[in-house]
């Protein structure tokens, strides 16, 4: 979602409004505000984050020290680097216009001599027809579309380029998967599924804006939170500020805050990955990315966010709590996987690796508490109905992004949360949890919840995102002293 981010950066407009909804616990933001000015940088967040029992402190020197060092060396491993995802499926809720920002794919990395030779290969026809089609698509809009916008969208530009060695051992883990195909759903087997190495397509800036990049973040935010209706929309659409949010509960505030921690998270990436060089180098790899500090204060301070920018870069702390507890709750099923990829040594390093990463997540102190969300009876069940319609819509919207990057890590990062709510809210896991099973060998137990690769893959590199942003808001901070 590297384009992506500049869409969440025009949804930067929206967000400024809806924010005010954090003025619901009163008081008690007061005195956090007033804590907050007190410091000499607005990204001196402290104390306790709302909804949780911990506070900012403790999980930036958690999160710094101990998480983040372990998943920059985990995320790049074979298993978690390549993710399977549909980019060609339609908006189904909007007349798609994304057309043009795929253009700049006229570059030399989308030549048939660049196209991988695995792809090439006999028996992957099918893939080796959608790449041509891709290219040839592509250069016909760039001829069509390069007046109506200038060079920034080939930042969105998707690197599509997969190693031989890689094709093959894709064919092996795809049997190996299918194995276990019996007793789960896998929803990345559709027509349009491709792999995607998210080390050749790191998130950043893209350039990606404008109306097409608001509309999703607009839809998210008022279609698609508690609260959003007509008057909300009327507000929005009038710019004159404060919805009142007052009344929201608990699951609906959570709900809000997720949405708002992943959208700053996304704005963080593409203010620490901003394009820094002047020259139209984009597609060099070694172009000068770097932090814009101009742009971090631009999203965040409260002088440009009426006051809002602490409370969302508090909601980052919120999201990713709720991942930490996703992965402390999957605990004892993610160590029974087998992340498999056929390269024997690297798997057996890649478990270990986890079960290292999970103790440290086990052993954190102050979880977030799941069970204080839909635990009211009857609502509840209706809440977590709502929940689960609101983010499949989401992820559904994900697909009207109109740049490719940027919908790429637009759909890992929704996936990544879609699946640790699964986990949290999961009776199945909760059942198997209960009755023992996962301390069981592996032949008696009964799958009764299962993830998939794709899930486990996105899982990891999505929390991996949060704490990229945790740790690159301490350069900002020191930046900004
Ligand atoms: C899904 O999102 C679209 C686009 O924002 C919106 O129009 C629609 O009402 C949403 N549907 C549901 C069921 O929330
Ligand atoms: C939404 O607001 C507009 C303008 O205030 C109004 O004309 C319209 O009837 C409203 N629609 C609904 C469904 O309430
Ligand atoms: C940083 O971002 C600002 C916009 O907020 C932009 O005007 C400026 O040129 C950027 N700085 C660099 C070095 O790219």
């Amino acid at each position: 979602m590297t384009v992506q981010r500049n869409l969440w950066v025009s949804g930067l407009v929206t967000l400024i409004l809806l924010l005010y909804w954090t003025d619901a616990t009163g008081g008690y933001f007061a005195a956090l505000n007033a804590a907050e000015t007190s410091k000499n940088c607005f990204c001196e967040l402290e104390g306790s984050i709302n909804d949780c029992s911990c506070d900012v402190d403790t999980v930036d020197h958690f999160n710094n020290m101990k998480i983040y060092p372990r998943l920059q060396s985990l995320l790049v491993k074979n298993f978690f680097r390549f993710y399977k995802v549909n980019l060609k499926q339609e908006c189904p809720f909007w007349p798609d216009d994304s057309r043009c920002a795929i253009r700049f794919c006229q570059v030399e990395n989308c030549e048939e001599q660049a196209i991988p030779q695995g792809i090439k290969d006999k028996g992957e026809q099918k893939e080796r027809a959608a790449a041509f089609k891709y290219t040839r698509e592509a250069q016909r809009e760039g001829k069509a579309c390069s007046e109506m916008e200038d060079f920034d969208s080939a930042l969105g530009f998707l690197d599509t380029s997969i190693s031989d060695q890689a094709h093959r051992e894709f064919e092996l883990w795809a049997k190996h998967d299918e194995a276990e195909e019996d007793f789960c759903i896998v929803d990345d087997h559709e027509e349009g599924s491709q792999y995607v190495d998210l080390l050749l397509n790191p998130e950043r800036y893209t350039g990606y804006r404008g109306e097409s990049a608001h509309r999703i973040w607009k839809s998210i935010y008022l279609e698609n939170c508690f609260g959003g209706n007509n008057e909300t929309a009327n507000k929005f659409s009038s710019i004159v500020g404060h919805l009142d949010l007052r009344d929201m509960c608990l699951e609906q505030r959570a709900f809000y805050r997720i949405i708002s921690g992943l959208h700053s998270s996304i704005n963080i990436h593409l203010c620490s990955k901003y394009l820094l060089s002047e020259t139209k180098d984009f597609l060099d790899p070694q172009g000068h990315w770097g932090p814009n500090v101009t742009e971090f204060k631009r999203r965040f301070s409260p002088e440009t966010t009426a006051d809002e920018g602490p409370h969302w870069l508090r909601n980052l702390y919120f999201i990713y709590l709720v991942e930490l507890r996703a992965l402390a709750k999957a605990a004892p099923y993610l160590r029974r996987e087998e992340y498999y990829t056929g390269i024997a040594e690297e798997d057996e390093e890649v478990k270990m690796a986890i079960n290292d990463l999970l103790a440290v997540v086990e052993n954190f102190q102050s979880h977030f508490d799941e069970n204080a969300l839909f635990s009211s009876g009857i609502a509840s069940i209706k809440f977590k109905h709502d929940y689960k319609e609101k983010f499949r819509n989401i992820s559904r919207i994900m697909s009207c992004v109109g740049c490719d990057k940027c919908k790429l890590w637009g759909k890992l990062q929704t996936q990544g949360l879609g699946t640790a709510l699964k986990i949290l809210y999961s009776e199945k896991l909760n059942l198997a949890t209960e009755s023992g099973l996962w301390d069981m060998p592996h032949i008696e137990a009964d799958p009764i919840f299962r993830l998939s690769r794709t899930e486990i893959v996105a899982l990891f590199n999505a929390f991996g995102r949060l704490s990229n942003s945790i740790y690159e808001m301490e350069n900002f901070r020191r930046e900004l002293r």
